[in-house]
């Protein structure tokens, strides 16, 4: 096979081939959508459906790789005399993914997406991607299966680390960014998992029920924004149903929301697994991935025979081909091709550390207990596998860091996804971490498996730092909100030796804390990255002035959540694939909360979290006032946000809707996170959404004319000043 994967070798001879055959076969105009049209028009029908499925890039299943192709998700081959590359596909949103070990080279480790989701900051969004994506060129891929944008409406969800939060203006916007940076570096990125998937319990036979509304209002809104934003050349759908019909083959959806009400102009792929039929191709689906992981390669031949007897297959070929070429113009990936080289470990390094920094939340912090005073002269940490690494979440986003794991535990046993479903530690100490920041200090470790032996440890020292860790993984939920196997005693057992404690968290998502009252400080750190430890250490020391607010709402207990009994816990057995017995159904509910997600279904129902959405602590303070709302047209929103103590920090401006003509509501609809020197003030006007203001009605869109209160928030609870705008009423759709 001639390979666009150009090794430093062959790249003259690359370019040259490739220049040459576009020369003859396209238009060379810049214009995506024209280029598109004139490839497509040349192309015979075997090559547009050639465009149309591809295999899963690894020995699983009846399938030959081709030589030259890496190991990753998947793999789509080109059209050589159109000068159309191969679609060399990889996870995802965390860094280039590990696929069980297959691939040998290490790569940088981002955070986790809760992590990201806590830095409220689309800058540093978008500088991830653009790192992960020259990451995933320097590896051979050219599609990064990113954008990870469920909102999480359950805390028990398994992918909840992957995702970015609980809010639709904060998802979108942050992972639009993502997929932005990404796509700067000529490398495609997806948005995922279109639509409605937040548990992963039997994820292949759910049906989630929601009215449209709803959902227009609350997942659907989250992917909206971050289309416009990132501007993916991809929508992977699901694996579940959204209302009766399969995610990738729901016409509502893809045809009708996606693409006639978005104009979405990309292409439509697969989850992995996720195609029933060819039929799905009506629907507005347009490229099956990892097909043996299907019954059927549904879009290879069926889908050309079907396109021979049938003008609505030929005319669709025809568009979904065009779509997925467009999506190659408009990023640049066929003048752009991967080049295989060594990744510069050391920049992305620094940008997980940063992101890691900019995204630890500080939950708690009794008399001031950080940052850990210089003098501290007995340390003592306990637990969490401190001693070699940081946690990590598992599944497909699974990253291997250079090295390899420092840790790596088996769980469940899963027959070829074993691999992706160990517990993996990233190889970087916060013990390691906390002693080269304490050179005057004593620092003993505990492995915490024994609550007694870490008590007594932690009688002889000055202060006490524990880990509590959860693990997630994509394909099983986690069973309630506890820190799995015992570490809840051990951390109140160290507790009540010694006051002086402080818990550092890595954590997938939420979990109850019922040692909460009896230790000092409370650091959540979520799944850190390549340089977590480095980064917790930062923290605790106070290099760095902890500045992340949470993107989710922890709740006191699951009684709380809209469904207190996990979706499916007692029906089905976990496995990653949650494949049901043919025709199972596993109905789900969510017009319980409907558009209420999270924080917004907590203020409904009146109901007192254990930390609330957009919640977060810093070493110094901040006063917030000023919230002035403009109406019209562009509504924005102005406020002042001021550093009244005594070192530099961030704050995050809030703005909540909390009052429509129809009655109490909560809805971030404009936030800022901004660095402030001690002293500084600063007064930012942010645009708010219109969308945000409206709700979702038969005719589309509809803001009903009246009076609207606002609130600025040091989180989705703490509302510090209140105020009120008249606003016309209109109402808007899509359709011109
Ligand atoms: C996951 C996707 C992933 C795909 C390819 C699926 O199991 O749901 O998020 O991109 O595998 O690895």
């Amino acid at each position: 096979m001639k390979s666009w994967l150009c090794c430093a070798g062959l790249l003259a001879a690359c370019s040259t081939f490739a220049v040459a055959q576009r020369a003859e076969a396209q238009d060379t105009t810049n214009n995506a959508d024209s280029r598109a049209a004139a490839t497509e028009a040349a192309m015979t029908d075997a090559e547009r459906v050639s465009l149309l499925h591809g295999i899963m890039a690894m020995p699983y299943g009846d399938v030959k790789i081709p030589e030259g192709v890496p190991f990753g998700a998947g793999y789509i081959p080109g059209i050589e005399r159109l000068a159309v590359p191969p679609l060399t596909e990889t996870d995802a949103s965390l860094g280039v993914s590990y696929v069980g070990g297959l691939r040998g080279d290490g790569a940088t480790a981002l955070p986790s997406g809760m992590a990201m989701g806590s830095t409220w900051s689309p800058e540093l969004m978008h500088k991830g991607g653009a790192r992960i994506a020259d990451e995933a060129h320097a590896k051979g891929f050219n599609v990064l299966l990113a954008g990870g944008i469920n909102l999480v409406r359950d805390p028990r969800g398994g992918r909840a680390f992957e995702y970015l939060g609980e809010d639709p203006l904060h998802s979108g916007l942050l992972g639009g960014a993502a997929v932005a940076g990404i796509q700067s570096r000529h490398v495609i990125s997806t948005v995922k998992h279109f639509v409605l998937n937040p548990t992963e319990t039997g994820r292949q036979f759910h049906n989630g029920i929601i009215d449209e509304g709803a959902l227009r209002m609350s997942d659907l809104l989250a992917f909206e924004i971050a289309i416009e934003k990132g501007e993916p050349g991809s929508v992977m759908c699901a694996y579940n149903k959204i209302n009766g019909a399969q995610a990738c083959g729901n016409g509502r959806m893809l045809t009708g929301v996606l693409k006639r009400d978005w104009g979405y102009k990309g292409w439509v792929m697969s989850d992995w697994g996720a195609v029933r039929a060819t039929d799905f191709a009506l629907e507005g689906l347009d490229q099956q991935s990892g097909a043996q992981l299907d019954a059927a390669m549904f879009f290879g031949q069926p889908l050309l025979d079907a396109a021979k007897r049938d003008k609505r297959y030929r005319d669709r070929i025809a568009d979904m081909s065009r779509r997925v070429l467009r999506s190659i113009y408009a990023v640049g990936v066929d003048s752009n091709p991967p080049r295989e080289a060594p990744i510069d470990g050391a920049a992305g390094a620094a940008v997980a550390q940063e992101i890691a920094e900019k995204g630890i939340v500080l939950l708690q912090n009794r008399g001031g207990i950080l940052p850990l005073a210089a003098s501290a002269k007995r340390i003592l940490v306990v637990g969490g596998y401190a001693d070699a690494g940081v946690l990590s979440g598992g599944g497909s986003s699974q990253v291997q860091g250079q090295g390899g794991p420092a840790v790596s535990l088996p769980t469940i046993e899963d027959g070829p996804f074993t691999a992706m479903m160990a517990q993996n530690y990233h190889r970087s100490s916060p013990l390691a971490a906390i002693r080269a920041r304490a050179p005057q200090a004593e620092v003993a470790f505990r492995d915490g498996r024994y609550p007694a032996e870490a008590a007594l440890a932690a009688k002889n020292a000055d202060l006490v730092i524990v880990f509590g860790t959860q693990w997630m993984t994509e394909g099983l939920d986690v069973a309630d909100l506890s820190l799995p196997q015992g570490q809840d005693a051990v951390i109140s057992a160290v507790a009540k030796a010694n006051p002086n404690s402080i818990v550092v968290l890595e954590t997938g998502g939420p979990v109850a804390m019922p040692w909460k009252d009896d230790v000092g400080a409370i650091v959540e750190a979520w799944y850190p990255g390549a340089r977590g430890g480095e980064a917790i250490a930062a923290i605790l020391f106070g290099d760095v002035n902890p500045s992340g607010r949470l993107p989710v709402t922890f709740p006191a207990s699951v009684a709380q959540l809209p469904r207190p009994a996990l979706p499916g816990a007692e029906t089905v057995a976990p496995s990653f694939g949650g494949h049901g017995k043919p025709g199972q159904t596993l109905d789900i509910d969510y017009n319980v909360e409907g558009a209420d997600v999270g924080y917004r279904w907590f203020a409904r129902k009146q109901e007192k979290p254990l930390y609330p959405f957009g919640y977060g602590l810093s070493y110094t303070s901040f006063e917030r006032s000023g919230l002035a709302i403009s109406g019209g047209a562009d509504p924005s929103a102005s406020f002042t946000l001021r550093n009244s103590g005594a070192r530099d920090g961030a704050d995050v401006g809030q703005v909540y809707l909390v009052e429509t003509p129809h009655g109490k509501t909560r809805r971030l609809v404009a936030f800022a996170r901004i660095d402030l020197k001690p002293g500084e003030s600063r007064t930012i006007d942010v645009p708010i959404d219109p969308r945000l203001l409206a709700d979702w009605t038969a005719k589309g869109w509809t803001i009903a004319p009246g009076t609207y209160r606002f609130a600025l928030g040091a989180s989705a609870e703490d509302l510090i000043e209140e105020t009120s705008a008249t606003l016309a009423g209109r109402t808007w759709n899509y359709r011109k």
